[in-house]
Formats: structure tokens, sequence, C-alpha cells
């Protein structure tokens, strides 16, 4: 695990674009695991600003972490549609060949066994995530199971009253969705987490520092073979100084 801490929000996209780009530089068709939330955004404001015009995207395999359930298949709130207005139209990268749980064409137990299968079969090389100020990680609250593996999960009333910003009002935040388990995330060959802003200094210090845990989702990059974390100062001010060095 390498913990790399630089100023603010933007150096935070940066480093880490720098990061993906020279991963998609080894492989131009790699398989792009995003995130969706704030995090991630200056990463891939930074890809395009600073690395679209010397890499080719076009042949990228995507896919995201997780999916609401019980919104229309064209809402602008869905994964789906954040990943393709954020990730892959500004990179360039065809829908054809963005993956994520389709929870609009079957049941969502039988989407999320779906997910995992197509997950299974094309391991995923580069996995962007977020923290969740509760030490969640992709939609696994606390005290999901290690080793889980993509399901229906429910959001706590933490995450869903984090995530209120993003929707025209806090009621119809959706209280289901499908999410890769903890187990999947870890199958993915680099896992970059990307945490910025002073909300998120205790579940960092506890993801970081603590014992790997249930109570801490976050936890399990502890566990990874090849994780670096991209962190703000104020989001790592309580990591302990020895992981600093
Ligand atoms: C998003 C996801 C979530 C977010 C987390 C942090 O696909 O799975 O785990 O990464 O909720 O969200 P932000 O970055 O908005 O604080």
């Amino acid at each position: 695990m390498e913990l790399i801490i630089v100023p603010g929000y933007s150096e935070v996209g940066a480093v880490a674009s720098d990061i993906v780009a020279s991963e998609v530089a080894r492989d131009h068709s790699l398989h792009l695991g995003v995130a969706t939330g704030s995090s991630p955004l200056s990463l891939y404001e930074a890809l395009v600003e600073r690395h679209a015009s010397t890499w080719d995207y076009s042949k990228l395999r995507v896919s995201c972490l997780d999916e609401y359930i019980g919104l229309p298949r064209e809402s602008e709130y869905t994964y789906r549609k954040t990943v393709i207005r954020t990730v892959l139209r500004p990179l360039g990268v065809p829908e054809h060949q963005f993956t994520s749980p389709d929870v609009w064409n079957s049941a969502p137990e039988v989407a999320a066994q779906k997910f995992e299968e197509f997950l299974a079969e094309h391991p995923v090389d580069l996995q962007i995530a977020g923290i969740g100020t509760n030490g969640h990680i992709a939609f696994n609250e606390p005290n999901s199971g290690l080793l889980s593996r993509t399901r229906v999960a429910r959001l706590s009333p933490e995450t869903r009253a984090a995530n209120a910003r993003f929707f025209p009002s806090p009621d119809v935040v959706p209280h289901l969705c499908v999410t890769q388990g903890l187990g999947t995330i870890l199958n993915s060959r680099m896992l970059l987490m990307v945490v910025s802003g002073a909300e998120k200094s205790r579940a960092l210090a506890s993801a970081v520092n603590g014992p790997l845990t249930a109570a801490c989702p976050a936890s399990i990059v502890q566990m990874h073979s090849n994780a670096v974390i991209v962190a703000d100062e104020d989001a790592a001010r309580e990591v302990a100084q020895a992981v600093w060095a």
C-alpha cells in the first residue's frame, strides 16, 4: 500500500491522472474501473487536460463500481449516465465498451450476478475508488463481508444524506443499489483510491492505520497487493506519521 499526500483536490486529480495515464500507456485496451461521486472528478478532468492529447483512450474497456436501484434508465442521476457524462464522453470511449449493473432489464439480484460474472471474465486492471465518510468503498457499508461479491445492498442513512447533494431532493435518493463486493474489488490488479477533504480524514485514518475490519470496509485496501492512495493534506491529517514516511 502506497500513500501519496499532495496539497489539495486538484493535485489529487493531477497525480492520480498521471498514474492512470502511465497504465494506459502500457496497455491502451486495459480495463479501467471507475468510481462516481465528487472525489474522482478532478482526476477525470486532469486526464483530459494533461493526457488526452497524448494517449488514446478509445480502446479502453470501462466498468463502474455500483448502480442505484429504482431510478428510470434515462435519469441523469443513474451512475450509468454519470459515467457517460464524466468519463466516456470527455475521454472519447465508445459507450458499447462500458459495462455496469443492468438493473433495468432484469431483477436486481440477476443484474448483480451477471455483473459479477462479467468481472470474473474481464478482470479490472485498474480500479479507481473513493471512500465514504463512514469508511464505505463502492456501496459496501460498514459490516459488509470482507470477501463479499457483487450484490444488492442498502445505502446507510449517512450515505443517503451525503449523496443527497447530487439529487433534486433528499427524498428521491434511492435506498438500494447493486454494488461490487469487497472481495470483487480485491480482484482488481491495481486499486487507486482518491481522497480529499477533512470530512474524510477519520475514514482514511481508519482505512490505512486501523485494523482490517468490516467496521471500516475501505480497510480492505490493506489487503490489496497493489494499492495506491492519493490523498490531500486535509484528508490525510489524521493518518499516523509512520505511514507518511
Ligand atoms: C461511487 C462510490 C462511492 C463513493 C463514495 C465517496 O461510485 O462507489 O463509494 O466513492 O461515496 O463519494 P464522494 O467522492 O462523492 O465523496
